[in-house]
């Protein structure tokens, strides 16, 4: 039987770990007072130590209470945006321990816009400290039964919420230090947030001198059991062609392609309604092209607008490259 939200809080708060839903992927929460709970989490996920996690809130006044001197902007941005995928970075205050945000004197907070996700931090009365809920490195889940894959039988308790309606991760935006930087691209776009920062900057990707602006730049990320390989749409049909005459089980994915029928692939998935949701399947795609035994899976990208800064973000994580 699946578990309640009530169930789900009694067990946060006698300390246990316990994924639950939000919209754009599930998440694996402790509350931020059991430094156990929240070393836990770290574990299960084979999670560097140095890679701090997200806060979880269901007020304006959670978010005051764990941040300090949080620019007007902050304020802003969470009127607007708020329940929803967008990151707030800030100063934190001493509410929050060191544990959660990996020694750092910032911490990343959001209102996840999901009814499963909001009812759970309610009924808690605390924010909820979560990472995404897959093993350290790999997609991140988007439905119940990816969790299961993932973390079954390590973790106290999944909460059901169906399908993640965005499916990428959220946006994360550095408020602590003037200008603003966007460290994570996700639904909500920097044109967009420019509106609110007009001086946002893009942070780089990671600087050879292995200084990065977000902890979580520099580790992998996102990569199912299989190599990936990004295909611009002008190089779909050549790639598939080239690939389907190799000895490897193979998988395709594209927004809207002609499908090379070759006697080796046994995965794909290659018409979608429009780029979200072709974006809110990508990880859905790659978990089941791991259960078909992919060993290669060749991924048409999307052109880099709205969703498409995030997914060519995923995408290019995916395969490996770090360019
Ligand atoms: O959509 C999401 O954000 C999901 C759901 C569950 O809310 N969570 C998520 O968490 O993707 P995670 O841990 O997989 O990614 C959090 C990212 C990491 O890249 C981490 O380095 C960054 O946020 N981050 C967290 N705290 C930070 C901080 N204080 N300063 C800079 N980056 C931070
Ligand atoms: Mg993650």
């Amino acid at each position: 039987m699946k578990l309640r939200v009530s169930e789900a809080a009694k067990l946060l708060q006698a300390g246990g770990v316990v994924a639950f839903p939000t919209e754009t992927v599930y998440g694996l929460g402790a509350v931020l007072r059991s430094p156990r709970a929240v070393r836990r989490i770290f574990a299960v996920k084979g999670r560097p130590s140095d890679n701090p996690l997200i806060v979880h809130v269901s007020s304006l006044s959670q978010f005051r209470l764990l941040t300090r001197n949080a620019p007007a902007s902050a304020f802003r941005l969470a009127r607007k945006f708020w329940p929803g995928p967008l990151t707030l970075v800030c100063r934190k205050s001493r509410k929050v321990p060191g544990t959660v945000t990996a020694g750092l004197n910032t911490v990343a907070v959001r209102m996840p816009n999901h009814p499963v996700a909001l009812a759970l931090i309610r009924k808690l009365k605390e924010p909820l400290a979560a990472p995404s809920a897959n093993r350290s490195g790999r997609p991140s889940p988007t439905r119940y039964g990816h969790v299961v894959r993932e973390l079954g039988g390590r973790v106290d308790g999944i909460l059901d919420g169906g399908a993640s309606k965005v499916g990428l991760e959220s946006t994360v935006v550095d408020l602590s230090s003037r200008p603003p930087r966007l460290l994570r691209p996700g639904s909500v776009s920097a044109e967009t947030l420019r509106g609110y920062l007009p001086d946002l900057e893009v942070a780089g990707r990671l600087k050879k001198s292995g200084a990065a602006p977000s902890p979580g730049m520099k580790h992998r990320h996102y990569r199912p059991d299989c190599r990936v390989l990004e295909a611009a749409p002008e190089n779909w049909e050549a790639l598939c062609a080239r690939w389907g005459k190799k000895a490897v089980k193979l998988g395709a994915i594209a927004c809207r392609r002609r499908l090379v029928r070759t006697p080796n692939l046994v995965f794909a998935k290659i018409s979608h309604k429009n780029g979200a949701d072709y974006a809110r399947k990508l990880y859905h795609h790659f978990y089941e092209a791991e259960k078909k035994g992919v060993q290669v899976l060749i991924v048409e990208t999307l052109p880099a607008r709205g969703i498409g800064h995030a997914f060519r973000d995923r995408l290019r994580r995916a395969s490996g490259s770090r360019g």
